[in-house]
């Protein structure tokens, strides 16, 4: 049964039983109305670009992504890790909706180590159309501190308790796996972060232009107060307990690499 040629039936004979052609024609119609809109429903559409300002001007257009399981993404990022400082601008489709970090996430994880990542992510069209800003960061402190390290490919992660800056006013601990490409290195990290316990989870990757982290390991806790008067710049009531799951992830990941 074809729409069209119902049509042209419609079209050739006006006069004849107009009310039973017209059902017959919407009855004939329907399912292919019905198809188009189930299509539309499960086919989503996201801006994409790539930029390293906020014209973000390479790859301006659009992608497709199934609308059950993917999503739309919008990224402003500033990550210095390694001496090199990555600031990106970005918008894509997101094949894996619900195996991502969907909240901006700061950490620092030594002098001028960070990772600062301003990020959207939705599920209705070009609902990624707004460029973000990256994340600026703050030198101001905030009175609180954390155990802060950063080591690669099993080096020791000998903590240093620093200040803390801005709204990252959480300490995070984390294990896992740094992808720099395709090759992935184990890496310890701890510092001040924005993150809070819920963000930061075993299993979930945090994805960006330079790197891909892959927590294998992680948790968050409120930062500790810096002791205002007379008191040693030690641990202060930093517990083991914040250390131990640590060393017993970093264990993990030894024997799973
Ligand atoms: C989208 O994904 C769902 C669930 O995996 C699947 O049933 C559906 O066929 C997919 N749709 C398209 C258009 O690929
Ligand atoms: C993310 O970008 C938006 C839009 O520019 C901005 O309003 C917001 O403050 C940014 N968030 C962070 C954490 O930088
Ligand atoms: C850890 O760092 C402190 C000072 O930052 C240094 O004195 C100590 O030797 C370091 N320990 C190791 C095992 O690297
Ligand atoms: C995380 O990223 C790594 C490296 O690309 C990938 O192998 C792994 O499957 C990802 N995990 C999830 C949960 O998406």
């Amino acid at each position: 049964m074809s729409a069209v040629r119902s049509f042209v039936q419609l079209q050739a004979q006006p006069r004849a039983a107009p009310s039973t052609r017209m059902v017959s024609f919407i009855l004939c119609l329907l399912p292919a109305l019905l198809a188009t809109t189930n299509a539309q429903a499960t086919i989503l559409t996201c801006n994409t670009c790539f930029g390293l300002t906020e014209t973000c001007n390479f790859g301006s257009g659009t992608c497709q992504d199934n609308k059950t399981t993917g999503g739309c993404l919008s990224v402003a990022e500033d990550i210095k890790l390694d001496g090199t400082q990555h600031t990106y601008f970005y918008k894509q489709c997101l094949s894996s909706y619900k195996s991502n970090i969907k909240v901006p996430i700061s950490f620092t994880v030594g002098n001028d180590k960070y990772v600062r990542i301003n990020t959207t992510q939705c599920n209705t069209d070009n609902c990624n159309a707004a460029v973000l800003g990256v994340p600026k960061g703050s030198t101001t402190e905030n009175g609180l501190q954390c155990p802060t390290c950063f080591a690669l490919n099993f080096a020791v992660c000998n903590s240093s308790v620093t200040p803390c800056t801005g709204d990252e006013t959480y300490c995070i601990d984390f294990v896992g796996f740094l992808y720099k490409g395709s090759s992935p290195s184990p890496f310890q990290a701890k510092g001040c972060t924005t993150a809070s316990p819920q963000v930061i989870k075993p299993g979930i990757n945090l994805t960006s232009t330079p790197y891909i982290f892959s927590f294998f390991w992680g948790q968050s806790v409120l930062a500790e107060k810096i002791p205002t008067s007379g008191a040693s710049p030690a641990l202060g009531k930093f517990s083991f307990t914040l250390y131990l799951p640590g060393l017993t992830g970093l264990l993990l990941v030894k024997l799973l690499a």
